[in-house]
């Protein structure tokens, strides 16, 4: 009783915007993704085979035998300067485009950026355009500033920017908009060049700042990309970016470039929030990029996640009915299955008793939509148990679609 009165109390002193509700359902289905003997395509996290530890445990020891301090003191709030060059370099080389030094902050991760940036430029009932589906980190962020969020629909193109040019023909004013251009969270697409053109000269035009979030830009399978949009329309454009997939999420460490005027807002809103980024992640990434490992890194880990996705998508070809369709992911960790007709919080409680699990598609929409679709990560899941899970997904989608749909 005691328990229950505590929280009553706690959720009435609560401010209004911490109770985004997700829903009992899908709490339900993520309630049962910790456990160790499911067979999980819903992390979206990196294969810890991919974390440089070897490398690390050397800097780590070069850092103290050598008397180095910097790591370990607080630094400025737009991050060190051996860093920021290390990541302005980085850009250049693979963005073709370097920040000056009023472009640039070091974040801690790309999901404090989305949080400087809604701190920044967000009041109560501003508009933010999101991709649906997308990233549910940065639904939840822009929820957390009580933003109207208006999703637009994507294809296998991307972001469907006709769509967006008619809703901003129709008097749609957002302040930011929010996307995921290469290899996207949760559906696996990446935006056509086409697209990317349309999109910034869309901001240009009706005066909104686009958030590129590009933490899957270095996973291309084959290496290549796109032009950035910040390298496309750096005055019109904010890129946040993330070391979490290229190095170790352990380190929290990320970066925001965009015009001027904006990345010193996002310094003086990071004065509130951690004061800096972690010097150690800081030091060690540095490092680690100027010695070239960060790029040797890449190279390993592309292979080992195309390697898990063919293998993903080879056993989706095998085994779903002809009914089901899915993405066909070029790069990053994720394919997005469509299965019409099926309500896929009830298929993913099943499958979770059968050991199996992946996201429900609903998580990725701010609007209750996607209930026919989900999200497979082939990220984290051991290769040697894709094939045995997809055939017991499919098993289950076999089973609970209408005769019909299954044939
Ligand atoms: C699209 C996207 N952006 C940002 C993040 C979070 O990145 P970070 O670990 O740098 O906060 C993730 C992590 O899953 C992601 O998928």
């Amino acid at each position: 009783m005691a328990v229950s009165s505590d929280s009553a109390r706690w959720e009435a002193l609560a401010a209004v915007r911490t109770r985004g509700d997700v829903g009992d359902g899908i709490a339900s289905v993520l309630a049962l993704l910790g456990r160790s003997d499911v067979i999980s395509f819903a992390g979206g996290f990196p294969d810890p085979e991919t974390f440089p530890r070897e490398r690390i445990a050397l800097l780590l020891q070069e850092f103290t035998a050598g008397g180095e301090l910097s790591a370990f003191q607080y630094a400025p709030t737009r991050g060190l300067a051996g860093t920021l060059d290390a990541f302005a370099d980085r850009l250049e080389r693979l963005q073709g485009r370097r920040p000056a030094a009023d472009e640039l902050l070091v974040t801690s991760g790309a999901i404090e950026a989305l949080e400087l940036i809604g701190k920044s430029f967000l009041d109560p009932g501003d508009v933010v355009v999101l991709e649906a589906p997308t990233y549910l980190g940065s639904i939840q962020s822009f929820r957390s500033f009580e933003a109207t969020i208006v999703p637009v629909p994507l294809d296998e193109q991307g972001l469907d920017v006709d769509e967006l040019e008619r809703q901003l023909g129709q008097g749609l004013r957002p302040k930011l908009l929010y996307a995921i251009p290469d290899h996207q969270n949760p559906a696996g697409v990446s935006l056509s060049a086409e697209r990317r053109a349309t999109l910034v000269e869309l901001a240009r035009r009706f005066g909104f700042l686009i958030v590129e979030d590009v933490a899957y830009r270095e996973l291309g399978f084959e290496g290549d990309s796109l032009p950035s949009l910040w390298s496309l329309a750096p005055d019109v454009v904010v890129q946040a970016g993330t070391t979490s997939k290229t190095f170790c999420p352990g380190v929290r460490l990320g970066w925001a470039a965009g015009p001027a005027e904006v990345t010193a807002r996002l310094v003086s809103a990071k004065q509130l929030t951690d004061q800096c980024a972690s010097a150690l992640g800081q030091r060690l990434f540095e490092e680690s990029e100027r010695r070239g490992w960060i790029d040797d890194q890449l190279v390993r880990s592309r292979a080992l996640y195309q390697r898990k996705g063919e293998r993903m998508l080879a056993a989706l070809e095998r085994s779903m009915p002809e009914a089901v369709h899915w993405t066909t992911p070029r790069g990053g960790f994720f394919s997005w299955l469509t299965l019409p007709g099926i309500n896929t919080i009830d298929l993913l409680g099943r499958a979770a008793e059968q050991g199996v699990a992946a996201v429900p598609g609903t998580l990725f929409f701010p609007d209750g939509r996607g209930a026919d679709s989900l999200r497979l990560s082939f990220s984290l899941v051991d290769e040697e148990e894709i094939d045995e899970g997809i055939a017991r997904l499919a098993s289950l989608v076999r089973s609970g679609l209408s005769p019909r749909l299954g044939q």
